[in-house]
């Protein structure tokens, strides 16, 4: 190892390049919070369709790459951006995986060559390395999609000269998506017959992808503490808890930071009217503005409004929200929901919005210009998740002067302090268990602070004061990276 650590970062998707959710923001920003501290980092990820749509500015830089998999010569062309930090992006572009409406699948379900998508990218992403000469001594691996380059470290590649140093991290985001597959498609991962047991990646019979990047990294990190103990639990694990319990001494928990250069009031390029801890005022412009937008009653201008900013999935307690959403419209309050996914429940959403047109207002759909413009004009965001690997939502929340109301799992727990109306501590709300009743008196406890203006001002300004942003998590991944480079630990 050099003195200057190398990383090549590598994930599915990437801000402001390809998102689905908090994954794309937080590769979007760590490799640029590692950068500021010395570290030469390249971030890969597969050339969609929306990434040539957008309009990113890329050259060519290695075209043609040879990539073998499962006894085919399957070739791409590598394609290069850089950040606005000076940074480097490269682009697998091979049209016939990634020339396609979504990154991993429509409405009706995963795409059925996703196995050999993502194979096909973490082996095209470590020849580019090898290719372009970037001797990295640690690969950074994000998620299912990502699993396969540190178990393609530890077979295949093992005996090339190029690869025999690199060490590798994989970060669980979400235990989830297991990246799942029947054991008779291994060819297509690449990886040989001898990967397929338990201790690699064999499944309950199935291929997981997921296990893969847990097996055979060098050490395994996810995205809160608390969700690091928690996933070594039956309740979390998905059944992942043993094999996860095996790897306790390897496995750490480093919270998500937050990119305040994208989340920030004062500066945010998608709101009307700006503000910030000292010049609080605009956030009330925001909100008049987000009401006449949505086409609710303009009371709600000086009543308590709640926003939900969410992907619409089990994980995220949308039949725990379904449940009280009309106890909160009966506080005199409004509600606005922005969700894009599993479109079974969207029908109940659209149902509720339809018997309350003036109250709650539904938009489904992934609009991140819109997100922001709830995160500034909502008083409240309610994560009732069933479980959560970090969030970001609430961390968002926080600097935009909009109290969180979560449910106390994972890094919800983590990030936010209960508010105590004695002393005036705390950043937001909490229960515990996953019902009604739990989340609405907590609903019902925020209603009430929001009515005394004092405490209101109190909570506000304490979420606005609070700093998530990454340079204590970036220092610990870097230290994560100096153990591990040049050997395993
Ligand atoms: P997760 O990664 O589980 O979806 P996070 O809270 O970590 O949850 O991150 C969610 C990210 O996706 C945030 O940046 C949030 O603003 C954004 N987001 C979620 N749903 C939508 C949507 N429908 N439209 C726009 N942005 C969304
Ligand atoms: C996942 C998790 C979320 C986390 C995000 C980024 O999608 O669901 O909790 O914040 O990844 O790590």
């Amino acid at each position: 190892m050099g003195d200057v650590l190398k990383i090549l970062f590598l994930s599915s998707e990437v801000m402001p390049y390809a998102k689905t959710g908090g994954l794309a923001d937080v590769a979007g920003s760590l490799p640029g919070a590692l950068r500021k501290l010395g570290v030469d980092v390249i971030v890969g990820l597969p050339f969609y369709r929306a990434v040539r749509e957008n309009g990113v500015s890329v050259k060519k830089v290695v075209p043609d790459l040879g990539v073998p998999l499962n006894g085919q010569h399957l070739a791409c062309d590598v394609l290069q951006t850089n950040t606005k930090d000076g940074g480097s992006v490269f682009f697998i572009d091979r049209q016939e995986f990634y020339d396609r409406p979504h990154l991993y699948g429509t409405e009706h379900g995963d795409y059925p060559d996703n196995l050999k998508r993502f194979s096909y990218f973490n082996r095209a992403a470590l020849l580019f390395a090898r290719e372009a000469g970037f001797q990295f001594d640690v690969v950074h691996c994000n998620d299912w999609q990502t699993g396969l380059a540190p178990a393609f470290l530890r077979t295949g590649y093992a005996a090339d000269p190029f690869f025999s140093k690199a060490a590798s991290v994989f970060t669980i985001h979400n235990m989830g998506y297991q990246g799942l597959f029947p054991s008779q498609r291994l060819p297509e991962s690449g990886l040989p017959i001898s990967a397929f047991h338990p201790s690699g990646v064999e499944y309950w019979g199935n291929i997981s992808l997921l296990k893969a990047g847990i097996q055979y990294s060098d050490v395994v990190t996810t995205v809160s503490p608390t969700y690091s103990r928690e996933i070594q639990t039956p309740e979390f694990g998905m059944g992942m808890e043993g094999i996860l319990k095996n790897r306790a001494e390897s496995l750490y928990g480093i919270l998500n930071g937050a990119d305040y250069t994208e989340w920030n009031p004062a500066k945010d390029k998608h709101l009307s009217a700006h503000y910030s801890l000292r010049a609080p005022k605009g956030k009330e412009k925001c909100k008049a503005a987000l009401v006449r937008e949505l086409d609710l009653d303009e009371e709600l201008i000086s009543r308590p409004l709640f926003a939900v900013i969410s992907r619409l999935a089990a994980q995220k307690g949308f039949d725990l929200l379904l449940q009280v959403l009309e106890d909160v419209v009966g506080f005199n309050a409004g509600v606005v929901i922005l969700a894009a996914g599993e479109v079974e429940h969207e029908k109940h959403l659209h149902a509720l919005a339809a018997k309350h047109p003036s109250r709650i207002a539904v938009r489904i759909g992934f609009d991140e210009p819109l997100a922001h413009r709830m995160m500034a004009g909502a008083d409240m965001i309610l994560i009732p998740s069933r479980y959560e690997p970090c969030g970001l939502t609430q961390i968002y929340a926080l600097r935009y002067g909009t109290v969180p109301i979560v449910r106390a799992t994972g890094g919800l727990d983590d990030t936010i302090r209960q508010f105590n109306p004695e002393t005036g501590r705390g950043t937001g709300f909490k229960f515990g268990p996953f019902e009604p009743r739990a989340f609405l008196e907590q609903i019902g406890r925020a209603v009430e602070t929001f009515n005394d203006k004092d405490a209101w001002k109190k909570i506000k300004k304490n979420g606005m004061k609070a700093d998530f942003s990454w340079e204590e998590s970036a220092q610990k991944y870097v230290s994560l990276y100096r153990k591990i480079a040049g050997g395993r630990p």
